[in-house]
């Protein structure tokens, strides 16, 4: 095998707090559908967005290492919680490595889409404090106007498979209404966190329908496969199917059951490894 057979062969490495990152993961194989990828999600640590921005650092840099130590030739950061708070010190460590997080490319996404430059943004309580976002934003638009919220309750409604009817639009009312029915309002809203796109029934049914929504895991899929490959190429790449490998560091039948639903396929607890970081 050549060189660059060989090196394209190594798996792509993806760390998330818990199940959310398979959101990410899921986008990331429509995308590269032959690609070897290695799932570690932090489940024993779970939530990041409620921990400190020093605690979240530590868990991704142990997260990175568990993978690394398995060969990986891309690290993708999953989460956006760990994104927001780690990429500078992933990279510090890890130089040589590609490291690629959901901010910047759902942040470049948003300014593409609106046409007025107002954003809007939800996310976890670490990734709002922190502003990674906005200042992603202001990066890419330095006269975009930001307006964020954390929506702390949508990650467990994710997790509790509340994600469409009466409950979950309730509770998206209470969180968007604010933002989106005054004058002058954003008219593009990003779901900065991994948990936010299985419940986009729900957001856009309290949206007016002229909001533009953007989905960080899409975008990241994107980013990765150009960084990669030049472009998301799954059409003209061919090849078998490649494989994912399962890790988490708790409750493998936790992590299958609620993973099964944010992959959108079944998941077996029997294929998930469990390791301790
Ligand atoms: N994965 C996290 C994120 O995208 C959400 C879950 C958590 O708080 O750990 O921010």
């Amino acid at each position: 095998m050549n060189a660059a057979l060989s090196a394209r062969s190594r798996p792509i490495g993806v760390f998330d707090s818990g199940v959310g990152g398979l959101t990410v993961l899921k986008a990331l194989r429509l995308a590269m559908p032959w690609e070897d990828f290695i799932y570690l999600g932090d489940t024993a640590r779970l939530p990041y967005g409620t921990k400190s921005a020093q605690s979240v650092v530590r868990y991704s840099l142990q997260c990175a290492a568990a993978l690394v130590g398995r060969d990986i030739r891309c690290l993708v950061v999953a989460c956006n919680t760990a994104s927001a708070t780690s990429l500078e010190a992933l990279r510090a460590q890890y130089p040589a490595l590609p490291v690629i997080g959901v901010i910047e490319p759902g942040a470049a996404a948003a300014v593409a889409a609106s046409a007025s430059q107002h954003i809007a943004v939800i996310a976890t309580e670490g990734t709002i404090n922190g502003g990674a976002y906005e200042s992603a934003i202001q990066r890419a638009n330095p006269g975009a106007r930001i307006t964020s919220r954390a929506c702390s309750l949508f990650v467990a409604m994710a997790e509790e498979g509340w994600t469409s009817g009466p409950i979950a639009q309730a509770v998206a009312r209470r969180y968007l209404e604010p933002i989106f029915l005054r004058e002058g309002a954003p008219d593009t809203l990003v779901l900065g966190c991994t948990h936010f796109p299985v419940l986009v029934e729900a957001i856009t049914a309290v949206l007016p329908r002229s909001i533009r929504v953007v989905d960080s895991a899409l975008t990241t899929a994107a980013a990765v496969a150009a960084h990669l490959h030049g472009g998301a190429a799954a059409d003209v790449h061919g090849g078998p199917a490649g494989t994912v490998s399962w890790l988490a560091t708790d409750g493998a039948a936790r992590f299958a059951r609620v993973g099964s639903a944010f992959l959108g396929q079944a998941l077996s607890a029997d294929d998930v490894q469990l390791i301790d970081l």
